[in-house]
């Protein structure tokens, strides 16, 4: 039987960003700009290009902006058409969502995760869906959440996307227990959140993208606090494998993890080096600079 299609996407975007303060006191983290867009909207174009149709926020407190970034704007639309500015108008109208295709859910208390997916069960119903981390920002040529539904369609039921870590990392990230390993796709016998290097079972990690079944809501509910005394999604999955299949997904592309100061650092200039306008005296700024850094 074919798989249910993907429509839906959740945005868990609720963390208090307490890597990246001070820029996070006031302002949510899913809004640092990457070269000249923030992070939220990368996540949501990827989203996009992969057919998904309905984006679901999971906010908190402070997070409006977030919701505002991607509302229709009539009084800049109106000042851009008076000073002819109209691809630049034209160029915002060709990524916002149509009305009603953003839908915002509310977190209470961040406890973690897996309580925020667990936030947006009224609003994903009986479907399967994507869950997106804004700041695990990926710098493909296919859109990676293209790729997971392309690999969805092959495999179906459950995906997390992977990727191999230094063995000394494991700590950092939920680990895969790999029962075989096939290559572009990995199936998984069991999943650990942020395990010790010496009690790792592989050094294939978890990054921020997934599709879900629905009944991942059923263990999500059940769960207690994990790693960290916050509620897991790791642990979810992890009870979710006696009864359903999942799979890691090896992608094309570059992840940079934008919750982090050194990955955010790293994604402006590799996404600045990529981009026509600014590579040529980018790339001399740079060469300058590490010249001169050597010989001090
Ligand atoms: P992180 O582990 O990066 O947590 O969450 P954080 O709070 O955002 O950041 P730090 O570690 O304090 O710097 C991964 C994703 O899950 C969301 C975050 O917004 C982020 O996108 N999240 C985390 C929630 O929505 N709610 C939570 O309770 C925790």
């Amino acid at each position: 039987m074919a798989a249910v299609p993907v429509k839906k996407a959740v945005f868990p975007v609720a963390g208090l960003g307490t890597r990246f303060l001070p820029a996070t006191k006031a302002m949510p983290k899913e809004m640092l700009t990457v070269v000249d867009k923030p992070l939220i909207q990368y996540a949501v174009e990827e989203a996009a290009a992969a057919g998904i149709e309905e984006f679901i926020f999971v906010t908190s407190r402070g997070k409006g902006v977030l919701e505002d970034h991607f509302d229709h704007s009539p009084e800049l639309m109106a000042a851009l058409a008076d000073k002819g500015k109209d691809e630049m108008a034209a160029a915002i109208k060709s990524w916002l969502p149509a009305a009603g295709q953003v839908i915002s859910v509310r977190q209470p208390e961040p406890l973690g995760l897996g309580h925020a997916v667990w936030c947006a069960r009224h609003v994903v119903g009986d479907a399967p869906f994507a869950v997106l981390l804004v700041d695990d920002l990926i710098h493909a040529d296919q859109p990676c959440m293209a790729q997971m539904t392309a690999a969805y369609e092959q495999v179906g039921q459950n995906l997390v996307l992977v990727e191999e870590v230094p063995a000394a990392q494991t700590n950092r990230y939920g680990i895969l227990d790999i029962a075989e390993d096939q290559g572009d796709f990995v199936k998984v016998k069991g999943f650990v959140e942020k395990p010790d290097p010496k009690d790792a079972p592989s050094n294939l990690s978890i990054i921020g993208r997934y599709i879900f079944q629905p009944e991942i809501f059923d263990f999500l509910a059940a769960q207690g606090k994990g790693a960290g005394g916050e509620i897991q999604l790791t642990d979810a999955m992890a009870r979710m494998l006696t009864s359903q299949q999942f799979h890691g997904v090896r992608y094309q592309g570059e992840r940079f993890d934008c919750g982090d100061k050194l990955g955010f650092l790293q994604a402006n200039i590799a996404l600045g080096l990529s981009r026509p306008e600014f590579q040529g005296r980018l790339r001399e700024f740079l060469d300058a600079r590490l010249k001169a850094e050597t010989v001090s």
